[in-house]
Parts: structure tokens; sequence; C-alpha cells
């Protein structure tokens, strides 16, 4: 047996499929593509589902990967053993209606036993029970001892999940122990025990199971293999654990030295150090791949392990932010096989640093609140957290939901989660946005998306916007149909088309079907999921039937538009590159023909200068009157050529690269100007947040852009017009205006105190007595709240002995205060009292106490009606 690296593994598996005829095709990324069956790619299979089911056709039918897998469903084991991890290498071979049994069961055993030079007798190998083609093969196309082959039913040999490609399935396993096993029940007994290993899964994919639970044979029968990496290598190392292979001991030793301890001696340090490895690998994984942490789907998933890894920092002594450094020996040991690592270093650690920044600040208060919770609940003797708490620590103290149970269950206890998901159901309400259900492909299960294999189209529509063509297919969203109508609805193939469909973000063209029979327009046009373009249509004379002869033509001057805001989304895609950096990558992109939206991930907003630089270079670029040009090449080329995308998107022989000049060079199938010139001008319109770390940028071009200052200027005009002043002077205007309206409101309120002041002697003059108590009444208008209070209180000092009552419209809001003298309240007087008879009056309610009482009213018209009263009730109250 050969003592191997991982990467020796990898690479000597992938030759070895390649020398039988595989294409080996990078891995694919770890965000499944028209796929919400998924949240993160978790086998060598999972991205070539289409070709499974033939939905889309493969670029050669065997084809071998190395494919970047995480599974989450463990991840609170992780550490605590040495097998759960929850990144790994799957690595694979495919035939997509290819080779079968006959040929995949000799090559491994010959990968097995040849190249990794496994001795035959530490090897088992098992089959699903009635699997006699397998055993034949087994026993009569390789050397295999036929004692060594075991039968084993549906839960161990056969392999599905869900909907989808499924079939009984062959495993080899390695026996780490001495002499051999004999029986079944000996096996699996040794297996539970970790004796015995497996290390190989070959799926006979024969059926593809559907939404009823039925297992129908597919036409072509498939393999799909699959080879977990790390494990392959520790057997190759002669290992115990994933931890102890070449590459992630590396991690760990490193995370070691940080903490300064070594591993294997306690086992607590152990699981820190085992949680940190594995977690740390499977973040920089998934930011390489564009995924940023966040508080749903893979950004949770994400944030949840990069903070579970930042706690057992804590947990280990380690005081600073790390993590970030740790990803370091990441990038270094899978780089060569993960180009992706390499390119986006900078970014993956800056996206570390943030999040263990953002943590930083609120885990120690959190882990405080936290073990208070604990203290509280040990003294009450309870067990379970309340949901409500739990919540809090997440929404306040960043803490996931699986941080705290863990905190608790070391200490034996647990959380109220049915309490904590009402919490967040509570929250999220507001925001949800509703998750469409999808089946297996994530596609919609129409007739449009199931039709024959060979009706195929010619796109001319790059080169020209107008043909003459044949009809060979009509629908609607139900059936097939032979003609569409006057007036009718439909779906419409042709043979050749100009048209082009909704792809890569452009929209779909529209535009007419004319005839000397016939006329109907193009409303939309859009590919279903296996690439066929469909017309939708409607009919405004005459009929359109399959077979006939008709003219399409493209609307010209919407194509053209559309054109113009694609180019310039390349332009401003490279200029962002530029200002913001090489991580810069495209998250989402749309363009119409009246604007350009683009995301892309950036973890901060843009500032003015930022923004105000890239519509200048993207300005600059136009100008300088650049040929585009589209090539076909192979995506090596595209690649060594520095073109821009999403690799991982296309594995077509040729792919279609459009350049303008030299400054942008991107793998692109959409329509776009011949000269950069025409795009005239760019501007951008706004730049927003998506998503946590989704920047948008939207864009207006040409007449667009023309349009969108227009506007603006006439704003700015009508401003100049009310403002009679002309534009250049209209910020001195409005600056002047501004402080000539300050000055303003401070004569007003000067203004206004003369007045109280003057209402003072006014209200004085008029005092009467009453059985020998002051009293002073009066309404007054335009006065708040406060100066009412301030005048009563003036009033009252002034009279010295006796009651003030006044009361106030202000703006239709009605007010009463009432004061009294010491004197005047022993005498009787109660301000509480007379204020609450006042202010019904008046609609309101009040009260206070004897010498000072306020309320409020609904009713001005009986403002004075209810001051009037006073003397009266005063009557009653001083005898
Ligand atoms: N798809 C199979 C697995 O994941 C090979 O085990």
């Amino acid at each position: 047996m050969k003592n191997m690296s991982l990467n020796e593994v990898r690479e000597a598996y992938l030759k070895f499929f390649e020398s039988k005829g595989h294409l080996r095709l990078p891995s694919f990324s770890l965000v499944p593509k028209n796929d919400k069956s998924l949240l993160l790619i978790n086998a060598g299979m999972a991205p070539l589902k289409p070709y499974f089911t033939g939905v889309q056709t493969p670029p050669r039918n065997r084809v071998t990967t190395c494919q970047k897998c995480i599974r989450t469903g463990d991840i609170e084991n992780v550490g605590k053993t040495s097998r759960h991890g929850t990144f790994f290498e799957m690595m694979g071979n495919f035939s997509f209606g290819d080779y079968f049994k006959g040929e995949v069961i000799p090559w491994a055993w010959e990968f097995v036993t040849s190249v990794l030079q496994i001795p035959k007798e530490k090897l088992y190998v098992t089959i699903y029970l009635d699997d006699d083609e397998a055993y034949e093969i087994w026993t009569k196309s390789t050397d295999i001892d036929s004692t060594r082959i075991f039968r084993l039913g549906k839960e161990d040999n056969f392999w599905e999940i869900g909907q989808g490609p499924c079939g009984p399935c062959s495993e080899i396993h390695f026996d780490r122990g001495e002499g051999k096993v004999t029986t079944v029940e000996e096996f699996l007994k040794e297996s539970d025990n970790d004796r015995i290993v497996e290390f190989w899964n070959l799926v006979f994919t024969q059926f593809d199971k559907d939404e009823f639970g039925k297992y129908n044979k597919l036409a072509n029968p498939n393999i799909d293999t699959g080879m977990g990496l790390e494990r392959m290598a520790t057997i190759m190392q002669g290992k115990n654990s994933i931890f102890e292979v070449d590459t992630i001991r590396a991690i760990l030793d490193t995370v070691g030295e940080y903490a300064n301890v070594s591993y294997g001696k306690n086992e607590l340090i152990d699981i820190s150090l085992r949680v940190i490895t594995d977690h740390i690998r499977s973040v920089t994984f998934m930011i390489s791949d564009g995924i940023l942490p966040s508080n749903e789907g893979r950004g949770y998933v994400l944030r949840r392990l990069l903070r579970r890894a930042a706690r057992h920092g804590r947990i280990l002594g380690i005081k600073n932010n790390f993590l970030y450094k740790i990803c370091n020996v990441v990038i270094k040991n899978s780089c060569d096989a993960y180009p992706e690592l390499k390119e986006k270093e900078g970014y993956i650690k800056k996206v570390i640093k943030l999040e263990e920044e953002r943590f930083a600040e609120t885990i120690d208060g959190g882990i405080e609140i936290l073990n208070e919770y604990i203290n509280k609940l040990e003294k009450e003797d309870k067990k379970i957290l309340p949901g409500e708490k739990a919540f809090k620590l997440y929404d306040t103290y960043g803490f996931p939901i699986e941080l705290t149970q863990e905190i608790l269950e070391e200490k034996s206890m647990d959380v109220d989660i049915e309490g904590f998901n009402n919490e967040m159901e509570n929250q999220r309400q507001r925001a949800r946005a509703a998750r469409g259900e999808s089946n297996y492909m994530g596609a919609e299960d129409t007739i449009l998306n199931k039709l024959p294999n060979e009706i195929l189209t010619e796109f001319v529509g790059y080169d020209s916007i107008e043909c003459n063509t044949k009809i060979t297919l009509v629908a609607n969203n139900k059936e097939i149909l032979e003609s569409l109508n006057e007036g009718e609805e439909g779906v419409i193939i042709f043979e050749k088309t100009p048209f082009y469909a909704e792809m890569g973000g452009q929209i779909g063209d529209t535009g007419v079907i004319i005839s000397e029979q016939v006329k109907a327009t193009v409303v939309d046009c859009k590919k279903n999921i296996a690439g066929k373009i469909l017309h939708f249509v409607k009919v405004t004379e005459g009929k359109l039937l399959k077979g006939e002869f008709v003219t399409l033509r493209v609307d010209e001057t919407r194509r053209n538009n559309i054109s113009k805001n694609h180019t310039a989304t390349h332009i401003l895609h490279a200029a962002l590159r530029g200002v913001l950096g090489q991580h810069i990558q495209q998250a989402g992109s749309f363009v119409d023909a009246e604007k350009l939206r683009f995301d892309f991930n950036h973890f901060q907003g843009l500032t003015e200068e930022e923004l105000y630089k890239v519509e200048k270079i993207v300005n600059t670029e136009i100008m300088k009157v650049y040929n585009t040009k589209t090539e076909l090449m192979s995506i090596e080329e595209a690649k060594n050529g520095g073109a821009t995308a999403l690799f991982d998107d296309k594995y077509e022989k040729e792919v279609r690269v459009v350049s303008v000049g030299e400054f942008s060079k991107e793998l692109c199938g959409g329509t776009h100007v011949k000269n950069s010139g025409e795009i005239g001008l760019f501007k951008i319109v706004s730049e927003s947040g998506v998503a946590a770390g989704v920047r948008r940028i939207e864009a207006v071009t040409g007449f667009g852009a023309i349009a969108y200052m227009e506007t603006k200027e006439n704003i700015l005009k009508n401003i100049s017009d009310v403002l009679k002043c002309g534009e250049k002077d209209i910020i001195n205007k409005v600056n002047s205006q501004i402080v000539e309206m300050k000055i303003k409101e401070k004569e007003i309120n000067e203004l206004k105190s003369k007045l109280a002041n003057g209402c003072e002697d006014d209200l004085l003059n008029n005092a009467k007595e009453i059985n020998g108590v002051k009293l002073v009444t009066g309404v007054l208008n335009d006065i708040d709240g406060n100066s009412l209070r301030e005048l009563a209180d003036k009033i009252r000092n002034k009279i010295s002995e006796g009651l003030v009552v006044l009361g106030s419209n202000n703006e239709g809001k009605v007010q009463f205060v009432a004061m009294a003298s010491k004197d005047a309240v022993l005498k009787g007087v109660h301000c509480g009292k007379i204020i609450k008879e006042v202010a019904t009056i008046a609609g309101g309610g009040g009260g206070g106490r004897p010498d000072m009482a306020q309320a409020g009213g609904k009713l001005p018209e009986k403002l004075e009606e209810a001051i009037s009263k006073v003397e009266s009730i005063m009557v009653t109250l001083v005898k």
C-alpha cells in the first residue's frame, strides 16, 4: 500500500478515470444552480442532476470530478468525535447513459488494488440483496475472493436522496483490523465499531424516483460513484481519523500553535481543535464561492460555523481574532485543485475578519448574560431556558441558537425551542419572502418543460433581426396544438429565430410575426429548462399553423437599447473590479430596454467617491469607441485569456467570449453593441444593498441616460422658476432663505412672548374676587402648553393669593391650566376639581392636585364657555 498525500490521492483518481476516457471537470460551486431542493452541494452527483435526467446534454457522457461538498446535518457533533466533519471532497466518476456495471466494477477494483495498491485481504464488497448481476461481475471480472462479498438490504445498498436518479449500489470497504470477517452479522458489527470503513460507493443509477415514490426505469442507466477523499487519504496514510490526514492535520496544528496547546492530550481541547479545523475549511470554501454570513439560508450556515469556531477559539484561550489567519493553511494546501481560493485570498480573509470582529463585539457580553441565565436556572433547579431569552441572545448578541443550545447542553440544560421559534417567526413575518415550492429539478412541471428532444432552433439573432422560417411547434400552457387562432395566445417554436430568449439576465426580445395570412405579436421570448426557445405570442390576424413559413422581425429600437445596456453592464463590471478589487463577482444582473441592474458581492456600501470613479471610468471607456468582439473558444482559452465568468456555470465545448476593447472580457451569450461609442452615455441611478454582502447598482445608458438627465434638468429649472433666480444662484438663494427663515422664527418667538406678557396685564386688570379669593381667568390663542403654564405661574405669583385658570387654543388643540396659592387652597379651592369640570365642557378630561392641574380638550369652540364656568364652580368650593 502506498503512502499518499491527500492531494496525490485526488490526482491519482482523476488521472485514472481520464485514462478510461472520462472528461475531467473542475469542482462545481458549493452553491447549487437551478436546484431549490438543496442548500449546499452535498455529493459529487448533485450538480450533475440535469445530465442524469437527460434535461441537459453533458459535455461528454463520461465525466470525472472531485467535488467540494458540505453536509450540515450533524454540525453539533463535529468536534465531539474524530469522524464527523462538515466539509469534504467527493471524488466520482459518472456515466450518463454510457457504461454501466460491467465497466465500473472492474475499474474500481483496478484503481483500488493496482493504483492505490491496497492489499486484497483488507477489502470487502457489499452489494444489494438481489443484485445477482453485480455479484456475477464482481466474481467474474475481478479477482476478489467471493467470500469477501456480502449482500445487504435497502438501507445499506440502495442509494437515493428524495426524488430523482437512484438505484442499487455496491460499496467497497477497508478493514483496519486483523483476521477475516466471514458472516454478514460480523461484518455489520465491525462496521459499527469502525474497524471496517466504507470508502467508495458505486451507484447503479437505474431509476428516476417520481413525486409519488414510484421507481421509473431510466431509458439509459447511469453510473454515479462517490469516494470520500479525506477518508481515502486516512486509509492511505494509515491513520485513524480525517484530522490526522496531512493537509487537515496542518490546519489543526496551526490552530494548536495559536492556542499554545497540542493535540491528543486533553479531550476538551481536542474537541475545540477539531471544531475549528473542520469549520475553517467549510468557511473558506463557502466564501470563495460567494456566500456571505447572514441570517438566512446558506449565509446562516456560514455564520453558524464561523461563530461556533470563534467560540471554540475562546475556549482555547485565543483572545484575538485568528480565524482569518488560519484560513491561509486551507488556501495553501488546496489552491492547486481549487484556484478560486488563491484568486480570492484577500477577499476571503476580509470577510472572515469582519464577521469575527462583529461577533467579538458581542460574544463576551453574550456569554456573560448566558452564564447569568444558567446560574438562575441552577438556583431555581430548572433545566429549560425560556425561548425569549434564547432569542435575545440571538438577536442582540448574535448567538446562533445552536450555539446557545450547545453551551446549555454542556450543563445538561436545553432551550425551549418552540418558544424561540415563535419569537423568530414573529420577527420574520414581515420580512419573509414567499418561497415557491419546487420539484426535484427546481423547475415547474408544465408541458413546456417536457417538449420532444428533437425540436431544436437555430438562433440567428446575433447578426440579424429578421428571418424567414418554419413553425415547428405550436402550444399553449397545457397542450401541444396544430394552430393558434386569431385573438389567441400561446407559444411557438421555429426552425430559426432572430429573437433572443431571456437568459443571462438579458430580457427576451419582442417583435412581430408576419406572412400573407397572419399577423402576430411576440410579447416575450424565453428558454425552457432544456434550452428550447419559446416565443410567447398573441395572434392579431389570421392563424399560426404548424409547418407554415412566416417572417419574424425583432423590435429593433428596443433590441438596440437592450444591447447598449448589456455592453455597459460588462464595462461596469470591469470598472467595479478596478475600483473595489478583484473579489467583485457578479451575483445577478438584469438588462432591459430601459435600464441595467448589476448585483455583486461586496461587504459594504459604495462611497460617493467610489461611485463617481466607477461612473467616470465607464464613460471614459465608452468614449474610447472600442469595437466589441465576440469569439468562440474553449473554456481553457477563455480562462487563460483572462475572461470573467462563473466558470462552473458552463461546460460546453465552446464558450462565447465578448470583449470590449482591452477593457472587458466576459463569457456571455447576450447581444451587444458593435462599438462602445453606441452606448453614448452611462449614468448610475442608484446604489443599494439587496442582501447581506450583496450590492446593487442600477444605471441607464444612451437615450435613457439623456432622459434621466433631462428629468433632473427639469427639476432644476422648476426650482429656479419658483425661486426666481438663475440655476447658478439656486444654492445661494436657498441658503440665504434658510438663514432668513431662522431669523424670522426667532422674531416670531420674541413677539409671542411679548404678546403673552401683554396678556398678563390685561388678565390681572380683569381679576375678580369670589368669597374672599382672587380669581383670574382668561382665554388665549396660539400659545403652547409651556408658555401657558409659565404665564399662569407668573400671574399666580403676582396675585400672591388666589386662583388663576387659563385656557388656550393652539392650532385647534385646547389646553387648560389652573394654579392656586396655598392660601386659596386652604379656603377650599381645588384646581384638580375645577379643571376636570371645565375640560369636560371642551370635550376633554384631566385633573390634578389642589394647587395645580392641567387638562386638554377637543372643542375649541367651547373654550370660552368652559372658562366662564370657573366662577360658578368656585362658588361651590369656597364658602
Ligand atoms: N451519490 C453517491 C453518494 O453520495 C455516490 O454516496
